[in-house]
């Protein structure tokens, strides 16, 4: 008996350790999403990782196999929509689902296997799955109910609460919930709050789309009384959006849409839904606008209103309306959460003897009091982002947004509340009303944003650098909530196309952002205007004033195309390809017959550097003709790719003459034959540089003038919105990464440091925000979180540490590390994970020996390049480079070393001079 026992250990230590050396696919995403429900793609895409062990180098996917069964994870003949048979490729992100026509309501459960250069076969990955949502109109059953309660118009009225009481008398299979509204909902079931989603149904074009949220309730509904309880507010749809001219102002009234399609286990189906049946009333918000604040009653509050049981006899009912189901589609999976907590830093008493909470941290999200008071008192918080320079609260520059959150207490031993509708950008608050001393334990930050993945990690030596690295990503956050906007504190919170396309390079090294900008990018699609010009906010409520200014509009060329780099998305392309013509289309109409743009209405190189008082010292501005015609080639260009891509043999000459044509008078224009531009201004090169609209032969010349205007300015930049996220990298790209190096570490106005010097703890909308003397910029456009000028993110990661993909190879299929090991500097380390696993590049450096880490993830390549002027003394882990890359080949080039590197972690060690 012990014998056989001692056998059976062995057995299976025996076993333990085979298991250990197979492999498996990892992290299956379908559209970018681990197992997300309700979706209406009916061609979706399927991604997954290899195995990954660092020690394995030059790992390469040969071929994969792909299963997907209907309703179980059974993979036979009779379940199956999919069996793909074992395809031979490499392509192990976004295989386009290829079966059986996809079908409402149904779970598709998936695996995949996949074969290796190593001559391996994978074990089947664990299945994952995907939901499809409601594909046709008629799979809504639910009628849209507005409250029967009178509309104050003009004014922010109190939310109205809906409630539906339901009996479930047999075991529940399955449940979902499918629901939207005309503005914002908070939905419950069973007294407990329904996903942990906010600020749903998100922000799109309503006139045009609606997102819907599938939610799966299984485990909520009881097998009794069960009641489904939803808070409107008025969000986007209807608050007080500053200078909206669309129709949803007025008059409109908040509508819901609910759909419960209930399984039971012994077959039977039924719904609940949105119908006359409901009741409404109104309850202790009395008012919740994104721009205002909260207005909060607690002494009326409908307690146990979303439990069952409640009396609502003096609930009214609902008026049924007609909306119909036309612009409803499934929400694209980034929701707005609650992401993070935050505890204040200190209490202060201002000059002006205020009482203020330091939240240490310029943040978007609201407060969340915990507090024990006396029935009736009334608590009143207003949010700030900063104190002015006498160290009082200062909100000047939130001109109409009031950020207010009114508080009346029910007098409970412990009242703990949060705001519903509405969020706030600020890092202190002053509070008013309260009794006695608060302690820092009454207050707590929720930090909210789109929950996006973060994905890119950089520090260096520098706590400068450091500190606008941490600017540059809290603004990012706090700037994407539901939709890239510009700002998240005054009275406009849009979605700023310009601002979107500045940063969205840079944007997608710090957070997975592709579902986030697929999304916006519909909305961009659906509000173009019949000529093809771009509004200038997307979603769009501000009429079709300002709309097609170059810089904002190219946003529907350039963020398509940074998505496809980044995650080798082609279906962005695809979808977007229309309406990247559509602006190629309306500026070739805008332009005058030589191309040069010379009409139309441009924001130009906005917030350029102006000195506020010397006018000896030149401002950077640029003329606009310059950079509308630069975008207009440029974004040429792009779409020029895009054609190619998507193998359109029929545009592709148009866009190849337009090109040239634009480029010849481009020349004519603005360049003399020695590589001066007029207007003789940095953004004027590096838009010229970047968007390679000079002969090869003037390019030295051009970029020693773009010099010389930075010498002559100490070391200083004057870039706007538009020129910027470029500059470092001309500068790098033609030979001078030192003065891009010294630009970044300028500490003195107008620069990046600057702010951080001010103890930014968010980018600023201006260089100067609060100028050296400590005063104000003009209050009517003076954010402290808008995170345009944080496009220098891209560089660091690009250049500082090298990170950079290949075009051929989107995705970071293949991709380059070239880090740029300066002497300002002694380490710099950068992380980014793509589809593919991590990328890392880091180096440390004590004079001029330099230690380099690089991680390439496996079904990758990489071209590393080493800079050394020495021969022979460069190692890998220890062995010289010959030995290691004997292989896979390597070579010299004039500055070091070349190789080409398949996947696994490197440890290179050399001497830099
Ligand atoms: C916004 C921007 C935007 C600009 C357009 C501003 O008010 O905050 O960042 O791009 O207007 O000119």
């Amino acid at each position: 008996m012990r014998k056989l026992v001692t056998v059976i250990v062995l057995l299976n230590l025996f076993s333990t350790c085979t298991l250990q050396a197979e492999i498996q696919p990892q992290k299956l995403l379908c559209e970018y999403a681990v197992n997300p429900i309700g979706i209406d793609v009916l061609k979706p895409r399927l991604s997954w990782m290899l195995s990954s062990n660092p020690t394995d180098r030059n790992v390469i996917q040969i071929a994969y196999q792909v299963q997907v069964s209907i309703d179980k994870p059974v993979f036979n003949n009779s379940n199956m929509v999919w069996e793909s048979g074992k395809i031979m490729s490499d392509q192990s992100v976004h295989i386009v689902y290829g079966g059986l026509q996809l079908e409402s309501f149904k779970r598709y459960y998936w695996r995949i296997k996949y074969w290796d250069n190593k001559g391996r076969e994978s074990k089947w990955s664990q299945p994952a799955y995907w939901e499809m949502g409601l594909l046709n109109k008629t799979d809504w059953t639910a009628q849209w109910i507005e409250a029967k309660i009178p509309l104050i118009p003009g004014v922010s009225n109190p939310c109205p609460y809906f409630r539906k009481e339901f009996n479930i008398s047999k075991k529940v299979k399955s449940a979902r919930l499918y629901i939207t509204s005309r503005g914002l909902y908070e939905a419950y079931l069973n007294g407990g709050k329904i996903g942990n989603e906010i600020f749903t149904p998100g922000w799109t074009s309503y006139d045009k789309r609606i997102q819907y949220q599938t939610y799966d309730i299984t485990d909520q509904i009881k097998q009794e009384n069960n009641v489904v309880g939803v808070i409107l507010g008025d969000g986007w749809y209807k608050g007080n959006i500053s200078h909206r001219t669309d129709s949803f102002k007025n008059n409109t009234k908040l509508a819901l849409l609910v759909q419960m399609n209930i399984e039971f286990t012994d077959g039977e189906m039924i719904r609940i839904v949105s119908d006359k049946s409901w009741k409404t009333s109104i309850g202790p918000i009395k008012m919740s606008d994104i721009y205002n604040g909260e207005t909060y009653d607690a002494r009326v509050e409908l307690t146990g209103w979303n439990t069952s049981g409640y009396d609502e006899s003096n609930w009214m009912g609902v008026d049924i309306k007609d909306y119909g189901y036309a612009v409803l589609v499934a929400s694209s999976v980034v929701p707005v959460r609650k992401i993070k907590e935050m505890k204040p830093k200190e209490i202060l008493t201002t000059p002006k003897g205020e009482l203020v909470v330091d939240m240490g941290q310029n943040m978007v999200g609201w407060i969340r009091m915990n507090i024990s008071v006396q029935r009736g008192d009334k608590i009143i918080i207003t949010h700030a982002e900063v104190l002015d320079k006498e160290g009082n609260f200062y909100t000047t520059n939130l001109n109409s947004a009031k950020q207010k959150i009114e508080y009346t207490a029910k007098g409970d031993p412990l009242e703990i509340y949060e705001p519903h509708f509405t969020f706030q950008g600020f890092r202190y608050i002053k509070i008013e009303g309260f009794p006695g001393k608060p302690t820092l334990d009454n207050f707590t930050g929720i930090v909210i944003h789109s929950d996006v993945r973060q994905t890119g990690f950089f520090e260096c030596s520098n706590a400068m650098i450091n500190q606008l690295q941490s600017n540059i990503q809290w603004s990012q956050q706090g700037n994407f909530v539901d939709v890239p906007t510009d700002c998240p504190q005054r009275n406009e919170r849009f979605g700023w196309t310009g601002d979107a396309q500045v940063f969205a390079a840079t944007a997608c090294f710090n957070f997975d952002c592709a579902a986030f900008y697929t999304k916006w990018l519909k909305d961009l699609k659906a509000e173009q205007l019949k000529s093809g010009s771009v509004t200038r906010i997307v979603p769009n409520v501000l009429g079709e004033r300002r709309s097609g200014s170059t810089g904002w509009g190219d946003a529907a060329v350039i963020v398509p195309w940074t998505v496809y780099m980044k995650y080798g998305d082609k279906r962005i392309l695809e979808e977007q390809y229309e309406s990247m013509k559509n602006w190629i289309l309306f500026l070739a109409q805008l332009a005058d017959s030589d191309l040069i743009i010379r009409k139309g209405f441009h924001y130009g190189d906005w917030l350029f550097f102006i000195h506020p008082t010397d006018w000896n010292v030149k401002p950077g501005y640029t003329d606009v003709d310059l950079i509308a015609t630069a975008f207009f080639y440029y974004s040429t260009g792009l779409v020029e790719k895009a054609a190619k891509i998507l193998d359109k043999q029929e545009d592709l000459g148009y866009y190849q003459n337009l090109r040239a044509t634009i480029k010849k008078s481009f020349k004519k224009e603005f360049v003399t034959a020695n590589g001066r531009l007029s207007p003789n201004s940095q953004t004027a090169y590096v838009l010229a540089l970047r968007f390679n609209l000079l002969d090869d032969e003037i390019i030295p010349r051009a970029t020693r003038y773009l010099v010389r205007n930075i010498e002559e300015r100490d070391y200083h930049l004057s870039t706007g919105f538009l020129g910027t996220p470029y500059l470092c990298h001309v500068l790098s790209d033609n030979g001078y990464p030192d003065v891009a190096m010294r630009l970044l570490l300028q500490k003195t106005y107008p620069s990046w440091l600057y702010p951080v010097s001010r103890g930014a703890t968010t980018i600023w909308e201006r260089w100067d925000g609060i100028k050296p003397d400590s005063s104000f910029e003009d209050p009517e456009m003076n954010s402290f979180n808008h995170y345009a000028y944080g496009s220098i993110g891209d560089w660091m990661y690009t250049n500082i540490t090298g990170i950079r993909g290949k075009e051929i190879y989107p995705g970071y299929k293949q991709f380059i590390i070239d880090p740029y090991i300066t002497d300002s500097l002694s380490y710099a380390k950068a992380r980014f994970n793509s589809l593919y696993g991590t990328i890392k590049s880091e180096w440390t450096r004590d004079g001029d020996r330099v230690s380099l880490s690089v991680s390439v993830p496996v079904n990758t390549r990489a071209t590393i390049h080493i800079l050394t002027s020495e021969t022979g003394s460069v190692t890998e882990s220890g062995q010289p480079l010959s030995d290691v890359f004997k292989a896979s080949g390597y070579h010299r080039s004039d500055s070091g070393y070349v190789l080409e590197v398949g996947s696994g972690d490197y440890n290179f060690q050399y001497t830099l001079h």
